[in-house]
């Protein structure tokens, strides 16, 4: 069965700790009044709370989060409620001190912090099974619970015996026989070949940290535990509420807004029902307009949307301030409102925060919240948080609808960013996430959408793919790249790709036999340059930089679209373009800034760009399309400070202010028009 999040309503609210006033009612009183205040529908209940639900061994207490399922019930609120694995009771640390994680040194950790638990002792998983299955079996009948949050951004890695026998266990199964094992990785390499099982230990700076073979299967391995330990919270929640669908929070990195890639959650999301992640932009920062950091959100939103191709949840972000960024700087007027309807134009079916009521105490408890220590009602937070619950009430038929088809996708792998960033050459940072951003630049600009696909995605809906530093390539995927170009697929591919196999093992000979198929040509030498040097190209009469990388081609049989300029590769190709089959491959051997990105695009997406009813004259404005199949959603968002200006053509209904607009209008500082059209 299909397990969505089924609502008919947006939801709106956040992470709910009351366990932390448990004997103070009034707050609890108070909180409920002003949720209603700020129109918060949803709570998220029990993320951190086993020892309030389990405070001794074997003894339960649910009642209290009872009474906080009966309040939200009253107001006709939604429930998602958490299993606790994220952090557990000091009794199950100290009676059972396995369950805590050891690190790569060998240290064992002790009771504190959160997420410090070990994946595959056995007890661990037994304990959180059980108290899963309490859960269930007390809440699951609520028809107040929507979803399952499954513990709390997993991530981390343990190296305790357990781990390590699991890691042994792990590749025994993967390769078979140790022979198998020593090829793979390449061991007569410094004299590493193993003899036998017990000596293979994951990797640690007190032993092996250069085994790149090593490094990708502890990932890999980390991902398959990871799974694991899904799999056993999850299993009881589906035996008992089989409606429910379970989600876990997902994370990006600040201030990159990258993915989280400790695991590969290309990998995880098919063991979820739905995808949820975690956004903590630092906006208003003093090195990017809010237009740039808005691209990358608007670029790693589509990751995440990605992961299961269907719409997701912003399980968190903050109403104001985080206590966690190098600077915690509040959100500037109007800012919140852009942000949360940038996560529902991008495919949010709410937006939640942490927290909503902030902490007395502890780590946590000058962290931003819906309800702050002083004065709750008055802070700019708690109006912010009532306006969104507003917007989100006069956009709700757009809960029906999903994110516009994309006819673009980038490729994105776990194995291949892991080896390129393990890999001992090129430079120290090889800006790989920085490099796909600068590639969707020009794709956000003309608000064309774009999905990324995992290499086990199916590709044939989609005209083109963008595959950028794409070093690691499986047999099968170079298989599977060349049958979609040859049926008329067309594909863009850069420097440093096609480099390694599967195991990390470097392709012999030749560049593989399907990249010289698809692109006309096979790389031979990648100049690295250092910072400050350049090359220059000419691309259509015009010259533009090239930095970093600089690959010299050989056996070129495609249209030469650019030449390098300098150095000892003058005149050599940098640009080419190739038939192959119905479709067509274009390889940039060197890295550009955008200015060269844009004029290549624009030569290859003329059919891509959409048309809307409304058009835009800035590229501070967004303009993103939810659908389904009798009506069309336009958001139109300035991502700047400053009023822009728009037209629509004929009129448009602004859902927002719930008025017609035509002809040229207004769009304020930071301001959101939501149009809606009949028909499709
Ligand atoms: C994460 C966690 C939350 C909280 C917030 C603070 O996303 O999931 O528990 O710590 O960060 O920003
Ligand atoms: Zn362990």
């Amino acid at each position: 069965m299909k397990r969505i999040l089924n609502t008919n309503e947006f939801l709106h609210g956040g992470d709910y700790n009351p366990e932390q006033w448990w004997d103070e009612p009034d707050v609890i009183n108070q909180d409920f009044a002003l949720f209603k205040q700020a129109k918060i529908n949803t709570v998220t209940v029990g993320i951190f709370s086993w020892a309030k639900l389990e405070p001794e061994e074997g003894n339960y207490d649910f009642s209290w989060l009872d009474s906080i399922f009966d309040r939200v019930e009253e107001m006709n609120g939604h429930v998602v409620l958490a299993t606790p694995s994220g952090a557990r009771p000091a009794w199950l640390a100290q009676k059972y001190p396995e369950v805590l994680r050891t690190d790569n040194l060998g240290n064992k950790r002790g009771f504190g912090g959160r997420h410090n638990h070990c994946l595959t002792s056995p007890i661990y998983r037994e304990k959180v099974r059980e108290i899963n299955t309490k859960l269930a079996e007390h809440f699951g009948q609520r028809k107040s619970l929507v979803l399952w949050h499954i513990s709390n951004e997993y991530s981390g890695e343990c190296y305790c015996e357990s781990c390590k026998n699991a890691f042994r266990d792990w590749l025994k199964n993967k390769y078979g026989n140790l022979d198998n094992l020593n090829h793979a990785w390449w061991n007569t390499f410094w004299s590493h070949t193993y003899n036998d099982w017990s000596q293979v230990n994951p990797p640690s700076p007190l032993g092996e940290m250069g085994n790149k073979g090593m490094n990708l299967d502890w990932k890999r391995f980390i991902t398959d535990q990871t799974i694991s330990f899904i799999d056993n919270e999850a299993a009881p929640l589906r035996k008992i509420t089989p409606n429910v669908p379970v989600t876990t929070n997902m994370m990006a990195g600040n201030p990159l807004m990258d993915p989280f890639a400790g695991f590969d959650y290309q990998k995880v999301a098919k063991h979820l029902d739905f995808i949820s992640w975690d956004s903590y932009p630092a906006w208003g920062n003093d090195n990017q307009t809010t237009a740039e950091l808005g691209r990358n959100v608007g670029l790693v939103h589509d990751f995440f949307r990605s992961l299961k191709h269907q719409n997701f949840l912003v399980m968190e972000n903050t109403p104001s301030r985080v206590n966690w960024h190098s600077v915690d700087r509040a959100k500037r007027p109007g800012m919140h409102e852009l942000a949360s309807l940038q996560d529902v134009a991008r495919g949010s079916q709410g937006v939640l925060y942490f927290q909503l009521r902030a902490s007395r105490g502890s780590s946590e408890m000058f962290h931003g919240a819906v309800i702050e220590h002083l004065h709750p009602e008055q802070t700019r937070a708690f109006k912010d948080v009532t306006t969104v619950g507003k917007d989100l009430e006069n956009i709700r038929p757009i809960i029906n609808t999903n994110y516009a088809k994309a006819r673009v996708a980038i490729v994105f792998s776990y194995d291949s960013y892991w080896a390129l960033q393990d890999a001992e050459s090129y430079s120290k940072d090889k800006k790989i996430w920085q490099t796909i951003q600068k590639h969707y630049r020009y794709f956000y600009k003309h608000d064309i959408p774009v999905d990324f696909v995992s290499v086990e995605d199916d590709f044939s809906n989609y005209d083109l793919l963008i595959d950028p530093m794409h070093f690691l390539m499986s047999k099968a995927y170079l298989k599977k790249l060349a049958s979609y170009v040859k049926n008329g697929g067309r594909v863009v591919g850069t420097y440093i790709s096609g480099v390694v196999d599967e195991n990390d093992l470097a392709y012999m000979n030749e560049w593989p036999k399907e990249l010289q198929d698809i692109y006309g040509v096979e790389p031979l030498e990648t100049d690295v340059l250092y910072p400050g040097q350049s090359n220059t190209l000419n691309f259509d009469g015009h010259e533009y930089k090239a930095h970093d990388y600089c690959e010299t081609l050989i056996n070129c049989r495609g249209k030469v679209l650019a030449k390098y300029a300098s150095d000892f590769y003058q005149d050599t190709p940098a640009v080419v373009e190739h038939e192959y089959g119905a479709g067509k491959g274009y390889y940039l051997a060197c890295r550009t800034d955008y200015d060269l990105l844009e004029k290549f695009y624009e030569k290859i997406t003329a059919n891509l760009i959409p048309e809307f009813p409304v058009k835009k004259f800035s590229s501070n404005i967004s303009i993103q399309v939810r659908e389904n199949k009798d009506q069309k959603y336009y958001f139109v968002q300035n991502f700047s400070d400053k009023s822009e200006q728009i037209k629509v053509d004929g009129e448009l209904e602004d859902l927002l202010e719930k008025k017609i607009d035509r002809g040229e209008v207004v769009l304020n500082p930071f301001g959101s028009k939501i149009y809606y059209k009949k028909g499709n």
